[in-house]
């Protein structure tokens, strides 16, 4: 059995968790709109056919920021086709996807959904084939109050209060060859920065993100973003980061070790964002969103096959297994260990397209990924603790990986929470954390999420094959501990003790 220690105080604080790095993104894209948050003709579906079922499992989740309308859709969108009576929208093709837009959901339906899923906006605007003056009728639209053209056209369309939306993303990955209006990265420098500066005199509150690389693999990374915070670091507030992974190689333990990539991809980030910070004398800083990050790559070869010019097809709808929710966690506990310059992060995406949340005609059901997520949102919450990690590492494409990733939340009742994934294939990890500071904590529960066998997925007929079992406190003869044959962590003598089986997820809380 592998030995892993972990170190903690309580004054060594990472940063605050800004709890928009629970954010999601749903896209005019696949079924992610139709079928998924919206379908009038469901079962499921509210009075304004937006479908309750998948509402309730958003809530569970916990997130309180959703971007949209895209992603790639967003470069060729014209938002005031879906906006107004809905018998007036135009069809459109959309050539990020190669489909039909009905148009039938749209910006207000969006806020209307948001407000009853719990969530906020994260809204995108076309920097693609648009520019600075369509942005800027945009924000007028959703935040004046009225007395101005694009105001008062919200109030004519059943909106009489402003959407007050905080947070714009100025446009979408323009520095990938495949966007509708890509541009280098001195024209989209401009460009930011003009739409940014138009957006703001509209509404001085909002808060703007910049476009980063695609990827850390675009040709242009590094370049890309020095170059366009130069010509925009006045106007914006967040440059964004994207990044999928694969295990295309089938290889599990490198496809786990993406962590260490997703490490280091966000600090050399953070490293460019204070290179032009230097360089411009500046006293702001600019801070990270996260705003596309997932597992990606199950539904790719079943994409090519698809038709054009269809409607919500089938599309991205990438069945989980058990380590991409392995993957998950890391990328997560990731974010949380960068809390001090992450601000905002969105797992691409939230329903039907590589998501963690599935519709069918009977029901919504989650995806494998859905558990780690819902764990860390609702309790990954308050201050993370600068979380030293003493274990064994592996060789992987990626440098040495840690068998362990880990991080440590302290929320306002200094309630500490261990986010933990033993990434070890074979071999069960013996875990100890010196608790000295914390006199009196005790185990107040111990879930884990595992599985003998990485590949296994939920699906709609059996949903419930991949799911975490909360480990019986302080009793390890019980039902729950037989049937994972483990015993929840204990602190004794100070020390938090925990057995961490080979490959598996744990969130560990303790409290006095
Ligand atoms: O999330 C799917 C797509 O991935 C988005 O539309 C795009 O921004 C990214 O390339």
């Amino acid at each position: 059995m592998k030995k892993a220690s972990i170190h903690i105080d309580k004054h060594f604080i990472t940063g605050q968790v800004d709890e928009r790095i629970y954010g999601s993104f749903i896209e005019h894209l696949g079924r992610a709109v139709y079928e998924g948050i919206y379908q009038p003709d469901s079962p499921f579906a509210d009075k304004q056919g937006l479908r309750q079922d998948v509402i309730d499992l958003v809530k569970k989740l916990n997130v309180p920021v959703v971007r949209y309308p895209g992603g790639n859709f967003v470069s060729g969108y014209h938002w005031e086709d879906g906006v107004g009576p809905k018998s007036e929208r135009p069809e459109k093709i959309d050539l990020a996807w190669n489909v039909i837009e009905t148009n039938q959901f749209g910006l207000n339906e969006f806020m209307d959904w948001a407000k009853k899923a719990n969530t906020t906006p994260m809204m995108a605007v076309n920097l693609g084939t648009r520019g600075a003056e369509d942005a800027k009728n945009l924000v007028e639209y959703c935040n004046l109050k009225g007395g101005s053209y694009y105001s008062d056209l919200r109030r004519k369309h059943g909106y009489e209060q402003p959407h007050n939306i905080r947070l714009w993303c100025l446009g979408n990955e323009m520095d990938g060859p495949w966007q509708m209006g890509h541009k280098t990265a001195a024209e989209y420098g401009r460009i930011a920065a003009e739409a940014g500066r138009l957006m703001k005199m509209v509404d001085p509150d909002i808060e703007l993100v910049a476009c980063g690389s695609a990827a850390l693999t675009m040709p242009t990374f590094g370049e890309w973003e020095y170059t366009i915070l130069d010509e925009c670091y006045d106007q914006v507030d967040y440059l964004s980061l994207h990044q999928y992974y694969n295990n295309r190689a089938n290889d599990t333990a490198d496809f786990l070790a993406n962590t260490v990539a997703m490490d280091q991809f966000i600090s050399s980030v953070v490293s460019i964002c204070d290179a032009v910070k230097a360089k411009k004398r500046k006293k702001k800083s600019i801070n990270l969103s996260f705003d596309e990050w997932n597992v990606w790559y199950h539904s790719s070869e079943q994409d090519k096959k698809l038709e054009r010019w269809c409607k919500a097809p089938h599309q991205l709808e990438d069945i989980y297994n058990f380590e991409d929710a392995l993957l998950v966690a890391g990328m997560m506990i990731t974010l949380l260990r960068h809390a001090d310059r992450v601000k905002v992060a969105c797992l691409a995406q939230l329903v039907n397209v590589i998501a963690p949340i599935m519709t069918s005609d009977t029901g919504a059901w989650k995806q494998t990924i859905y558990y780690p997520f819902e764990m860390i949102s609702n309790y990954g919450r308050g201050t993370v603790l600068h979380t030293l990690t003493d274990c064994p590492v592996y060789e992987s494409s990626h440098g040495d990986a840690p068998y362990l990733d880990a991080v440590c939340t302290m929320d306002n009742d200094e309630n500490l929470t261990f986010f933990l994934v033993n990434k070890d294939l074979n071999d069960s990890m013996e875990l100890t954390v010196d608790l000295r500071q914390f006199e009196g904590y005790q185990v107040k529960e111990h879930v884990v999420l595992t599985n003998p066998d990485v590949k296994e997925v939920n699906t709609e007929e059996h949903p419930d094959t991949v799911t975490p079992v909360r480990l019986p406190v302080g009793n390890c003869s019980d039902a729950a501990s037989s049937i994972t044959g483990r015993n929840s962590a204990v602190v004794e003598g100070g020390i938090l003790k925990a057995t961490l089986c080979d490959k598996s997820f744990h969130m560990i809380r303790l409290g006095k």
